[in-house]
């Protein structure tokens, strides 16, 4: 777009519509005692706006549907792996590449092939994933994110880059593996800069450790290069991803954000040695490579989504949208993490209900007072999540192609309501909770105070 309009639009018209449920408050209450107050527990069709994920919850376009139909379905060598395949290498330059059904996936595959027991993994923030992945091998995942992405307020624009200084000291005692997450999800959806992708590849080249990248969100990253770090302005986005990937000497990626499917990933390498072991232990869990866990109609969905999404049009409306989400929370009073990241934006619950203590659960307690108020699922990633958390945040995040600004609009007005009567929302009590990730299954009561 060349004009310069103040007004960013949705460049897309919708084709396809589908209902979303509206419930009666009275309905919503009901739900949420009949989930034990836990939004992960609540069925899709209670929930009005769905912001739980961003992953396998976007549109896809006409394009994505046509060439679904067109799916190859051969159970090797099929016409769809060599599209698959084609865009991938066109993209990233790996050349050994294999489908998976999705991001965990690949994680698993390379953990179990090139991380021996007692292997270091370093990573600016690790995925859950990711870390639970490499230490089911017996290796050790270290976060090493620099110190701003701890401090909501700070509002530089590349919180997702790594502590090079922290590497340095990490590189000195011995890596197995270096890692960067595109963007870094788990610190708020945070960019990481071109400079510091470099810095990260080079000191690794140097201290011959291999470098892999998280590009679930390679996209976004891009966008942000684009929009943000000097001398990338007239850079085009494939270009900018391209040259991401040129630093890694391989990548694991999930195709249900910036691959615009609903299903689907990618693991893949520019070493041969790797791609021998890839290959063996992806025919044990996934299927022929050529397949690789998907059906030909996924290969072809991701295929097509991969470019969609670097296209400079819907990056820019998707950066501004999330954006324009955050600007009318704090316009109305609701703190949020600064700046907005690529696929959500973290409400600050600490600081909106500061009369509730952590072991009480300040951003469950949020999360379910924007769904009690308005239908809206987000996810608390706060002491619920994580017990030792440091800040207590909820994630909104955004499925791609789906909201309009008029959900957007609403969803900031239910959060209004909310913040109107916050000293009188009150934390929450565990009734019942497994042994590990107890957010997904945990039953919680109001505490009564
Ligand atoms: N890496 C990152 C950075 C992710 O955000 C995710 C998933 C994965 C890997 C795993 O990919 O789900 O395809 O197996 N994130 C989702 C989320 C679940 O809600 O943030 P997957």
């Amino acid at each position: 777009m060349s004009d310069d309009f103040r007004t960013i639009i949705e460049p897309f018209r919708i084709k396809a519509v589908e209902a979303i449920p509206i419930l009666t408050r009275e309905a919503r209450a009901a739900a949420l005692e009949g989930a034990g107050h836990n939004l992960f527990r609540l069925l899709a069709e209670h929930v009005t706006i769905d912001l739980l994920t961003d992953s396998g919850t976007g549109a896809m376009s006409g394009a994505q549907w046509a060439a679904l139909m067109n799916g190859d379905e051969s159970y090797a060598g099929s016409r769809s792996f060599l599209r698959f395949f084609e865009v991938v290498k066109r993209l990233t330059g790996h050349p050994f590449i294999f489908p998976v059904h999705q991001g965990r996936a690949a994680e698993r595959i390379m953990a179990r092939t090139i991380l021996p027991p007692g292997s270091v993994v370093v990573n600016n923030t690790h995925f859950d994933t990711t870390r639970a992945n490499i230490e089911q091998v017996g290796a050790i995942a270290v976060d090493l994110p620099v110190a701003a992405a701890a401090n909501p307020a700070d509002a530089s624009p590349f919180k997702g880059d790594m502590d090079l200084a922290r590497l340095d000291r990490a590189l000195a005692e011995g890596v197995t593996l270096a890692m960067l997450t595109l963007t870094n999800n788990a610190a708020g959806g945070q960019p990481v800069s071109m400079a510091n992708i470099e810095a990260v590849s080079a000191r690794c080249k140097r201290a011959g450790v291999p470098f892999f990248l998280d590009a679930a969100r390679f996209a976004e990253n891009a966008w942000f290069i684009h929009a943000r770090e000097p001398g990338f302005a007239d850079v085009a986005l494939p270009e900018i991803a391209r040259r991401m990937f040129d630093l890694a000497d391989g990548f694991t990626l999930s195709a249900k954000k910036d691959g615009l499917a609903h299903i689907g990933g990618v693991l893949a390498t520019r070493r041969e040695d790797w791609a021998e072991l890839f290959r063996n232990e992806l025919i044990l869990g996934e299927g022929f490579p050529t397949y690789g866990g998907l059906a030909g109609r996924d290969l072809e969905c991701v295929a097509v989504g991969l470019e969609e999404a670097l296209e400079p049009d819907y990056l820019r409306y998707r950066a501004r949208s999330v954006a324009y989400f955050a600007e009318g929370l704090e316009a109305v009073g609701v703190p949020v993490v600064q700046p907005p990241g690529g696929h959500a934006v973290f409400l600050d619950a600490g600081r909106l209900l500061p009369h509730i203590p952590a072991e009480r659960f300040p951003g469950q307690a949020l999360a379910a007072a924007l769904y009690l108020e308005g239908g809206v699922r987000g996810v608390e990633i706060g002491s619920l999540m994580f017990p030792a958390a440091r800040l207590q945040l909820v994630r909104l995040a955004m499925p791609r192609r789906v909201y309009t600004q008029a959900h957007i609009d609403y969803v900031v007005e239910v959060a209004e309501r909310v913040r109107a009567r916050a000293s009188g929302i009150r934390g929450y009590r565990i009734v019942r909770e497994p042994p590990f990730l107890r957010h997904f299954s945990a039953v919680l009561t109001p505490d009564e105070g």
